[in-house]
């Protein structure tokens, strides 16, 4: 054959097909590749152009985080955000999933909006856009304005609901001729137990104490009342969305869950069970009502008169108020059952679900990324498959104290191998029908952590907190996934 024949033929033989010659070509045709971040961790500015607190402000400047530290500044993205812009161009993301903050967007909660929230956001989108980075917005994503949860109780008032659409018809109005994908609210299913059942996060609320400083609040009632003016917020403001802007706008719509993958942590029928109850607590809870209507049977029978009812209308509306579902996917959890029996037991959450509390069991997060494949077959088998994002997936690496330099610029293989890991299994679970559309790591940037402040660093980009100038520092995952995002193969 002809020399450039016999070139290809040996490139074709030693080139060997399979996973470690995955680009994402292999991936479905469209497939999104981005990266993301949320308000009050990544912006900073918490208090400039007439911002006001959110939970987080206050949670954090009492001194709850981890490592006492506050997100004021973090990453500073506020002032940063054409660097950032350009780093995500060169990069070679498709896509950057952000958060609104509504204390920046409408301060008091409800009312006047802050025309520089609206100049911030409309620059950021446009900086976006006009580097080819598709803008996915997430309207809600756990900083809920102080004033309304000192004015009604935030969550636990079916007032959020009238507020939280009137802040999103805000946002559609304002950006939704850029903005193609909404997300209404992230991690509704974790949101209510960090605020309302172990009292991590606020507003710290819990009446069954896991050893945190939680003030008042009824862990039996008030997780559920939660997550339920979450989910009927979210359809409202989906059922605004579709009739009024869908059809000039052209967007989609959906809601993000924490995927928490749940395992029996023994072979035994009764742990089998319980890691399924477990999924039907943590996944169900929002799937359910959003294919089907209602809270999931085990949910029903288990909770009883302290699970919300769905009303017949409100039920039609929630149903099927969605484009497509986010899940955030990191960890696996390993459930073990526990016996519930006695009337005396006060209960909450993972009594209800009759599982030892995972939050026990945090310090021995298990990650694995078959995990993954589980969750979209999951979703495949029990929900329709419906069109699925991933929001999130990301190696967290504890940074105590102080990074070296070093460490800011090259020492993440371990990031690099989980993201390749993750990737290579959403690739077969798309090749089995999944019906994934888009991946996003988590992060873009180091960013204040929920809870652990800066000792869990998530980025592809390093930020050193102790500068004033905030440096990025583009670390060796981010080179990775450059490579692979120009078409390079998953695993160089
Ligand atoms: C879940 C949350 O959406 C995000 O805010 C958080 O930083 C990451 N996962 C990592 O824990």
């Amino acid at each position: 054959p002809p020399l450039f024949l016999s070139f290809f033929f040996v490139a074709a033989l030693t080139t060997p097909r399979g996973a470690s010659a995955l680009t994402r070509r292999d991936f479905p045709e469209g497939f999104v590749f981005g990266a993301g971040s949320s308000a009050y961790q990544v912006e900073g500015a918490a208090s400039e152009d007439r911002r006001k607190p959110s939970i987080w402000d206050t949670w954090s400047h009492q001194g709850y985080s981890f490592d006492g530290s506050t997100a004021d500044v973090s990453a500073d993205q506020y002032h940063h955000y054409k660097e950032d812009v350009k780093l995500m161009h060169n990069m070679g993301l498709d896509a950057y999933r952000f958060s609104i903050a509504w204390p920046r967007l409408i301060p008091d909660g409800r009312g006047q909006i802050n025309p520089k929230g609206l100049e911030y956001y409309n620059s950021l989108i446009d900086e976006l856009i006009l580097n080819g980075i598709q803008p996915h917005v997430t309207i809600y994503h756990f900083d809920l304005p102080q004033v309304l949860q000192d004015e009604y109780g935030g969550l636990l008032s079916p007032k959020f609901i009238e507020d939280y659409t009137s802040y999103a018809e805000v946002c559609f109005k304002s950006f939704g001729d850029r903005v193609k994908h909404w997300v209404t609210v992230n991690e509704p299913n974790i949101e209510p137990i960090g605020g309302y059942d172990t009292g991590f996060q606020p507003p710290r609320r819990c009446s069954y104490p896991f050893g945190v400083d939680c003030a008042g609040g009824n862990s039996s009632t008030e997780p559920y009342i939660a997550a339920h003016h979450l989910l009927l917020a979210h359809a409202s403001a989906v059922s605004l969305y579709r009739e009024k802007y869908k059809e000039t706008q052209g967007g989609q719509i959906g809601i993000t869950l924490l995927g928490w993958w749940h395992e029996p942590a023994t072979n035994t029928p009764q742990d089998a069970a319980a890691a399924r109850r477990m999924t039907e607590f943590h996944i169900g809870w929002f799937m359910h009502p959003l294919v089907y209507g209602d809270y999931p049977p085990v949910m029903r029978s288990r909770v009883g008169a302290r699970l919300p009812v769905l009303t017949a209308p409100v039920s039609k509306k929630v149903r099927r108020s969605f484009d497509f579902i986010g899940f955030n996917h990191y960890i696996i959890m390993r459930i073990r059952s526990i016996d519930t029996n006695s009337s005396q037991q006060p209960r909450d959450y993972y009594v209800d679900a009759a599982v030892q509390n995972p939050a026990d069991n945090i310090s021995k997060v298990e990650t694995a990324p078959w995990s993954l494949s589980k969750l979209l077959e999951h979703l495949k088998l029990n929900y329709g498959n419906p069109p699925v994002w991933i929001h999130e997936n990301g190696y967290g690496s504890a940074a105590p104290g102080a990074l070296s330099k070093t460490e800011y610029d090259y020492d993440d293989a371990n990031r690099t191998e989980f993201l390749q890991d993750y990737l290579e299994v959403l690739q077969l679970s798309t090749r089995n029908g999944s019906n994934a559309r888009g991946y996003f790591v988590w992060s873009f940037l180091d960013v204040f952590e929920f809870l652990f402040g800066y000792q869990l660093r998530f980025g592809l980009c390093g930020v050193d907190m102790s500068d004033p100038g905030r440096t990025r520092y583009v670390r060796n995952s981010a080179r990775w996934y450059s490579g692979f995002l120009h078409g390079g193969e998953l695993r160089p």
